[in-house]
């Protein structure tokens, strides 16, 4: 290597130590959606704090949010900084193209609820037939799970066949409107984890409970953080696109 390329190097490590450091100093003042976005290991954090940050990215900043929550916004900053330097291996789907996004959303996302969520609601239906006669048992999951699970097929259905073609063709403006409905029915998606979280017990399996109880708890919460990176895709970094082009 010449000297002349080792300073360039150097130069180059340096400014990007020095856009990592802005970042962290202004991560209070950044809507969640938008570190989210910029930052993929703060999902992770934002996913143990209980900070939303697919619906309701664009809404608050981590100052807000946090404030909402009761958490000391600067102390989740440093926590997201800590997990953007162990996990700065993942991907920054931001600078990735619609096409990129769109494949990764269907082979992986919507793929993933295809296989995950029939057998949930199989496991939830047995759950509340054999523990019937115990307080803990989440009645009502399963038929709440299986109206969620219509409401996600009819949704990655319009978004398949209607909305991502839309957002790849060279005129994505045109997107705006589907964009919007699936905004909305975003939203519902976030108020059916919410309320799987109240019929659950907030996902706590009680101290008797059998292993099929505790692996559908622990499969539902793997479910909310999976449909949670999956909105945020979407609304955070596709949607927003197409928004943003009309
Ligand atoms: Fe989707
Ligand atoms: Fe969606």
């Amino acid at each position: 290597m010449t000297n002349g390329a080792g300073v360039g190097i150097r130069r180059f490590s340096c400014l990007v130590r020095n856009v990592l450091f802005e970042m962290a100093m202004n991560l209070t003042n950044r809507t969640l959606g938008d570190i989210a976005a910029t930052i993929p290991a703060s999902t992770r954090v934002f996913l143990r704090n209980r900070l939303d940050f697919c619906c309701k990215g664009q809404r608050s900043t981590l100052s807000e949010a946090c404030r909402e929550r009761g958490l000391e916004a600067a102390a989740i900053a440093d926590e997201i900084t800590r997990e953007a330097h162990q996990h700065s291996e993942l991907e920054v789907w931001a600078q990735r193209s619609n096409a990129d996004l769109v494949s990764h959303i269907i082979e992986h996302f919507h793929a993933g609820l295809r296989r995950d969520v029939p057998p949930l609601i199989e496991a939830a239906a047995r759950v509340e037939r054999v523990h019937a006669n115990k307080d803990a048992v989440p009645s009502g999951l399963a038929a709440h799970l299986d109206i969620l699970w219509r409401e996600l097929s009819a949704h990655m259905a319009k978004e398949e066949t209607i909305l991502f073609p839309l957002l790849l063709a060279p005129d994505s403006g045109r997107a705006a409107a589907p964009v919007r409905r699936m905004l909305e029915e975003h939203e519902s998606h976030g108020r059916a984890l919410e309320r799987t979280r109240d019929l659950t017990g907030d996902l706590e399996a009680p101290a008797n409970a059998c292993a099929t109880w505790r692996a559908l708890y622990d499969g539902l919460e793997n479910l909310e953080a999976q449909l949670m990176e999956h909105v945020h895709l979407e609304n955070n970094i596709l949607f927003l696109r197409a928004l943003e082009a009309s």
